[in-house]
């Protein structure tokens, strides 16, 4: 397993992204993991914020030396086989059981500089009244479990990450939280009819044309 060495595990930060960047920019291997009890500036996409309250979430980050176009969709997949059969993937990546989110995932990536760090935030073991907004979930487990979490998820990552595309892409469909439902993004609304063979979503509009979104994020209507 080449994920998870050298391990860094902080008390608290202001975010794992921002660590795990310092040490890639400063050449650390491939597998280089950061992990946190909590952060104090939690990123999320788009600019927003990610909060989780002190030891219920794995907040963690990994430091790629090897990662493609796929790898957002690779991380979602995993995630969600560590939430179980029930959940499913709202493309790009974000893992949700019975339609509330568990776990949101920021990759940033710097090929020039070759690598990337991925970032997972999972809500663990938060009760109801600890959810940061009303579409968030958690998987429910306890406190003492987030140890074996994170090694049931590095280990899902480990295969997830070097599966071939097209395995991926039948995995994706299988989860797809989107399909056929009705989805809007900056740039217009439609129904949701899939995933394409580079892992794009495809939408159909109201004329009946289909087009792929391959960047961005849709919003259920
Ligand atoms: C999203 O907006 O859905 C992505 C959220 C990503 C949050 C995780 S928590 C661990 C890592 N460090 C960060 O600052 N963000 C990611």
């Amino acid at each position: 397993m080449t994920l998870g060495r050298p391990r860094v595990h902080l008390r608290e930060t202001t975010s794992t992204n921002e660590r795990a960047r310092e040490l890639a920019a400063a050449g650390a291997p491939h597998g280089t993991l950061v992990t946190t009890g909590l952060q104090t500036a939690g990123r999320g996409r788009q600019g927003r914020t990610w909060t989780a309250p002190a030891g219920r979430a794995l907040l963690m980050s990994l430091v790629l030396r090897a990662f493609d176009g796929l790898t957002p969709l690779r991380a979602g997949l995993a995630v969600a086989d560590l939430a179980g059969p029930d959940a499913r993937v709202k493309w790009p990546n974000d893992v949700l059981v019975g339609g509330r989110k568990v776990a949101g995932i920021l990759v940033e990536a710097r090929p020039q500089e070759g690598w990337a760090v991925l970032g997972i935030g999972v809500n663990v073991a938060l009760s109801a009244a600890e959810l940061p907004v009303e579409t968030a979930g958690t998987l429910g487990r306890a406190p003492r479990e987030l140890e074996a979490t994170l090694a049931e998820l590095l280990a899902g990552l480990e295969e997830r990450l070097t599966q071939p595309a097209d395995d991926v892409f039948a995995a994706l469909r299988e989860r797809d939280a989107l399909l056929d439902r009705p989805v809007a993004w900056a740039g217009g609304e439609g129904v949701a009819a899939g995933i394409d063979d580079a892992g794009a979503l495809l939408v159909r509009r109201a004329g009946g044309d289909v087009i792929a979104l391959d960047a961005g994020e849709v919003h259920l209507r």
